[in-house]
C-alpha cells in the first residue's frame, strides 16, 4: 500500500485543531505524496500560510479572487489536479457550506468544483457536532459520497468533553491510504452495508428507548470487510466504540434514520445487519418533557413498530444486495429461532448468537456464534468478537467470488 506520487488537494479550515493540519502535512509528505493546502480566512486564524508551505513545499492558496492565482492554476484546475481532497480540519460551517452546494470562498468553491473523492475530517465543538443541523449535513454529504474520519472523543479545547476531537493525524494518513491504496483484497470493487450499535427512540427531549448494544461486533465486521477490500459504508447507532478508520460512518439515532441511511446507501453488494434496531418507537413522541406530578399515574407508553430494515434490504427489488446477512440474537432455541427468521426476513445467511446474560455477550469482547445459511448451521467456537468479523468477512468473500 503505497501513497508514493499520490496528489492531495489538503483544504484547512478554522478551528484549534487546525494545527495539527501541519503534522498531516508532514506525514503525506513523508508517504511521498504531493501536497497543496487550501488555506481558509477561519482557518489562517490559527495556521500560517508559510507553515503549510514550508512543510508542503508548494504553494498555499488561499484567497479565491486572486487574479494571479487564476492565471496560474484556475480554482477548476486546483480542484482537479489531485487524487484526492482532504478537509481537515473540517468546521461546522464548512460542511454546512459543502452541503448546501455554496461556493463562497475557495474552500468551497473548490469542493463543488471537483469530481475527485472528498474526505472529511470534522473538527468542533461537541454540542455543535451533535445539533441535528450538523448531523443532517453530515448524513447529506455521506449520500453524496463524501467519506469522513473521526471526530475522536475526548476532552476539548473549551473544556467539554465527548465527540468532536479531530482524528489523529496518523488516523487520517490511514484513512487516505485505504481511500487510494487500498489493499487488494477479494472484495476489492465491491460496496458492503454495515449497520451496527443500538437505536435511541425518543419518549421525550430527555429520554428514550434503547437497549444493551455496543456496536463491537458490527464495527469490526465494518472494518474487517474493508480490511478485504471492500468500500464500506458503516450507519451506527449511538456508541462510544470508535469508529473504524477507512469506511464511510453515517451516524443515526432511530430506526427510521437507519432505513433511510441504508436506502440512501445502495446499490451495495452485501449488506450486513448487525446493528440491535429497536422494534417499537413511542408513536408520537413529547416535544416537551413529560412531567411527574406528585400522585399522578405515571404516563402509558404507545408503541409502533418500526420498520425491519433487514426485511426491507433483504426483499426482491432491482437493487438487493446479492449477500444480506442478519443477526439473532437469542436467549432461547437459538438454532430453531434463528432458522425461522432467516426464512421470515428473506436473508441469505443468518449469524445468531446466545446473548443470555451469562455468556457475557452483549457488549463484552467475545462472541461464539451459529452461522445459518441455505446448506445448513455451522457453529463456531467462542471468539474473539474481531476475530468472528474476520471469519465472517473471509466467508462473504468466498460466496462472492
Ligand atoms: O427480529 P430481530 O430483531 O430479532 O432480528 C434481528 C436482525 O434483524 C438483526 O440482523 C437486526 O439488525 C435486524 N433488524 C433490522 N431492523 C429491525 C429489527 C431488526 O434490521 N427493525
Amino acid at each position: 500500500m503505497s501513497l508514493l506520487g499520490k496528489r492531495i488537494l489538503l483544504i484547512v479550515s478554522g478551528g484549534i485543531a487546525a494545527y495539527k493540519a501541519l503534522e498531516l502535512v508532514r506525514l503525506l509528505r513523508a508517504a511521498g505524496c504531493g501536497v497543496t493546502c487550501v488555506l481558509s480566512r477561519a482557518g489562517g486564524h490559527f495556521v500560517t500560510p508559510l507553515s503549510l508551505q514550508a512543510l508542503s513545499e508548494s504553494k498555499v492558496y488561499t484567497d479565491l479572487f486572486s487574479l494571479t492565482d487564476e492565471s496560474e492554476m484556475g480554482h477548476i484546475q486546483l480542484s482537479r489536479a489531485a487524487d484526492l481532497l482532504v478537509v481537515a480540519p473540517a468546521s461546522a460551517d464548512l460542511l454546512a457550506r459543502m452541503a448546501a452546494g455554496l461556493a463562497d470562498d475557495l474552500a468551497a468553491t473548490v469542493l463543488l468544483a471537483t469530481d475527485k473523492p472528498v474526505l472529511v475530517a470534522p473538527a468542533m465543538n461537541v454540542r455543535m457536532w451533535q445539533h441535528p443541523a450538523t448531523a443532517a449535513n453530515m448524513a447529506t454529504l455521506a449520500a453524496r459520497g463524501v467519506r469522513v474520519i473521526g471526530p475522536d472523543e475526548g476532552a476539548m479545547a473549551c473544556n467539554e468533553f465527548g465527540p468532536g476531537r479531530l482524528a489523529e493525524p496518523p488516523a487520517i494518513l490511514a484513512a487516505i491510504t485505504a481511500l487510494l491504496a487500498p489493499a487488494p483484497g477479494p472484495l476489492a470493487g465491491k460496496h458492503a452495508l454495515v449497520t451496527s450499535g443500538p437505536t435511541h427512540e425518543p419518549i421525550d427531549p430527555v429520554r428514550y428507548i434503547a437497549n444493551r448494544s455496543s456496536g463491537r461486533q458490527g464495527h469490526a465486521i465494518a472494518a474487517a470487510l474493508a480490511a478485504l477490500g471492500a468500500r464500506v459504508t458503516l450507519v451506527r447507532g449511538p456508541v462510544t466504540v470508535p469508529d473504524p478508520a477507512g469506511v464511510t460512518v453515517v451516524r443515526v439515532e432511530t430506526a427510521q434514520q437507519m432505513l433511510d441511511a441504508c436506502l440512501d446507501a445502495l446499490p451495495a453488494d452485501i449488506a450486513v445487519c448487525a446493528a440491535a434496531v429497536a422494534d417499537w418507537r413511542v408513536a408520537g413522541a413529547a416535544s416537551g418533557k413529560i412531567k411527574k406530578s406528585p400522585g399522578a399515574p405515571p404516563p402509558v407508553l404507545d408503541l409502533v413498530p418500526n420498520p425491519d430494515i433487514l426485511a426491507l434490504l433483504s426483499a426482491p427489488r432491482p437493487d438487493r444486495p446479492r449477500l444480506v446477512v442478519g443477526f439473532a440474537a437469542e436467549t432461547d432455541a437459538l438454532d430453531e429461532n434463528a432458522a425461522a427468521k432467516r426464512l421470515r426476513k428473506g436473508c441469505d445467511w443468518i449469524v445468531a448468537n446466545d446473548v443470555s446474560p451469562a455468556t457475557g455477550i452483549m457488549g463484552g469482547e467475545d462472541n461464539t456464534v451459529h452461522l445459518l445459511t441455505a446448506a445448513g448451521i455451522e457453529d463456531w467456537p467462542r471468539l474473539p468478537k474481531t476475530e468472528v468479523a474476520q471469519r465472517l468477512a473471509a466467508r462473504i468473500a468466498a460466496a462472492l467470488a
